[in-house]
């Protein structure tokens, strides 16, 4: 949806991973942003009437023939910027200065040192903040006319401020939750240097959203998960097509332990949704028989959904329109947006949908990030437990489970998430982490029941901490509580005989095993 950008943020797209995400801080601070292509000029910004304009990082070299470079007046001082990483080595190039390999990469936390207060770091007390890098190259050296405000240990210019234009830059990352004090630098930037206008709210999206989907002209069919996206998703076409909505949920045999009886409930009573139930697991475990590929499996996945999908379209058609729960970084990580950043999981929602799809595909919750989507889920009034659940991921336990799809393996990776969950709910641990499950693959290792060795299976349990998903943390649990996990899956969950706690974060894992 193309939203006024007046008095709002352009975020210029060089490529980068973080990109969108620039856009959803901004917004956290009440100030419209969108992703404009690179290659937008001085001039359009002006007509824009945009507050500001932040340049992206990207993935390019800027001195790499082809790379990605902005028009130059951009940098004429007559709209405000700030350049992040890639975005912050274009600015320094073209004030003048030099922008080379560094002499050490810098990934993950580094050490920022704040040399000079006020500007970006306005009302920062401390003298260094722990920042994310994620960069090859770096500005060698500044122009006279530009000031060193921050400097790493490898990056002497890691912050740079214009003396004659209202010009920043910055070789870190302030918009990753990981940065210290990043929302205060973006602030200073947008509120402060900017002034940019605050207009932007949920309550605002919901409405340009209603009035927006009013328009279908059709009837739309809404594939329902039980999961938050999914059911805010119905949520908002109920309030703007009513009647014109029809919700199916599919049964996959790949869901959460109960998940169909709580979600038929929950949608028909709760939502008042007209919601229809298919139980397609014995198609789902067909189509999966033999697929150990973690690629290969999504793929299937998303067109048994299409298959079945579209038979039920064809059966209670027809319909014009199939909605579906995507959010930014479904699309951003299946290297759909405008400057694909490179594609690292197909996900099924958005990854595995055949050409030929006889329905238009509508997403409403395209733009947002999982906790906008939770905060509109609560202004139209879904009940809390929906909104605080786990994400969970399309292609469900299929994901879940290492190598061929099993029911024996299935049964063990349902099972053992469900008491992993409830261990975190009676911990009251469950609403302060991302996710929580268990997943599990063909090792077998020997176990002693009684006095006879058995051979078992060895779940992998998992606990993570996110604020969006694009980076993550394992959550650091008290033995005890690992210990109660632990005991718990080996008496409770036939064939478990060893469980295992996973300790990387995002990068270089991924939340989901697969
Ligand atoms: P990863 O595993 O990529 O996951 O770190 C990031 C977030 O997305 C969820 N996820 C998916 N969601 N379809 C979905 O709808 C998928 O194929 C899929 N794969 C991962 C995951 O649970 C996490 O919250």
């Amino acid at each position: 949806m193309k939203s006024d950008l007046s008095g709002g943020i352009a975020v210029l797209d060089f490529g980068g991973q973080y990109a969108h995400l620039i856009c959803r801080r901004v917004r956290a601070l009440g100030v419209y942003s969108e992703l404009v292509p690179h290659s937008t000029t001085a001039k359009e910004l002006r007509e824009m009437g945009v507050a500001g304009a932040i340049l992206s990082g990207g993935p390019a070299s800027v001195y790499a023939k082809g790379a990605p470079q902005p028009d130059p007046r951009i940098f004429d001082g007559r709209v405000p910027v700030l350049g992040i990483c890639y975005g912050h080595q274009l600015l320094v190039r073209a004030l003048g200065g030099q922008v080379g390999r560094s002499t050490r990469r810098e990934y993950g936390r580094s050490m920022v040192k704040i040399l000079e207060k006020g500007g970006l770091f306005e009302g920062i007390d401390r003298t260094s903040l722990s920042c994310w890098m994620s960069h090859t190259d770096s500005p060698r050296a500044v122009p006279a006319g530009l000031r060193v405000t921050a400097a790493t240990e490898n990056s002497p210019y890691a912050a740079v401020e214009s003396s004659s234009g209202p010009l920043y830059g910055v070789q870190f990352h302030p918009e990753v939750s990981h940065t210290e004090e990043g929302q205060t630098v973006l602030s200073n930037f947008v509120l402060g240097v900017c002034g940019a206008r605050r207009s932007w709210s949920m309550e605002g999206f919901r409405k340009r959203s209603v009035a927006e989907l009013s328009k279908l002209d059709g009837r739309v069919l809404c594939a329902v998960s039980g999961g938050v996206d999914s059911s805010v998703t119905a949520a908002l076409l109920n309030e703007a097509v009513g009647s014109k909505l029809k919700c199916v949920f599919i049964d996959t045999g790949l869901l959460r332990d109960g998940e169909a009886a709580y979600v038929m409930k929950f949608l028909a009573r709760d939502l008042g949704v007209d919601v229809e139930l298919v139980d397609a697991s014995a198609a789902f475990l067909r189509a999966l028989r033999g697929v150990a590929d973690p690629e290969q499996k999504r793929k299937v996945v998303g067109k048994a959904f299409a298959d079945a999908f579209e038979r039920f379209a064809s059966q209670r058609g027809p319909f014009r329109y199939l909605a579906q729960g995507t959010l930014y970084p479904d699309v951003i990580e299946s290297g759909r947006s405008s400057a694909p950043a490179s594609v690292i999981k197909t996900h099924h929602n958005v990854g595995g949908l055949p050409p030929g799809l006889s329905m238009k595909v509508v997403e409403p919750l395209r733009e947002l990030y999982k906790d906008e989507v939770r905060e509109l889920g609560a202004i139209l009034g879904l009940p809390k437990k929906v909104l605080a659940r786990h994400p969970f991921p399309g292609p469900g336990l299929a994901v879940r489970v290492i190598g061929e799809v099993t029911e024996e393996k299935l049964r063990i990776a349902r099972e053992s998430s469900r008491v992993v969950e409830e261990v975190l709910e009676e911990e009251g641990l469950y609403d302060r982490v991302w996710q929580a499950f268990a997943y599990v693959g063909d090792d077998e290792v020997t176990g002693v029941l009684g006095d006879e060795r058995r051979l078992g299976r060895q779940v992998t349990v998992k606990v993570v901490e996110s604020v969006d998903a694009m980076t993550a943390d394992w959550s650091r649990l008290q033995p005890e509580v690992l210990e109660r996990v632990s005991t718990r899956l080996t008496n409770e969950v036939e064939g478990v005989v060893a469980v295992a706690y996973l300790v990387s974060s995002k990068p270089p894992a991924t939340i989901e095993p697969q």
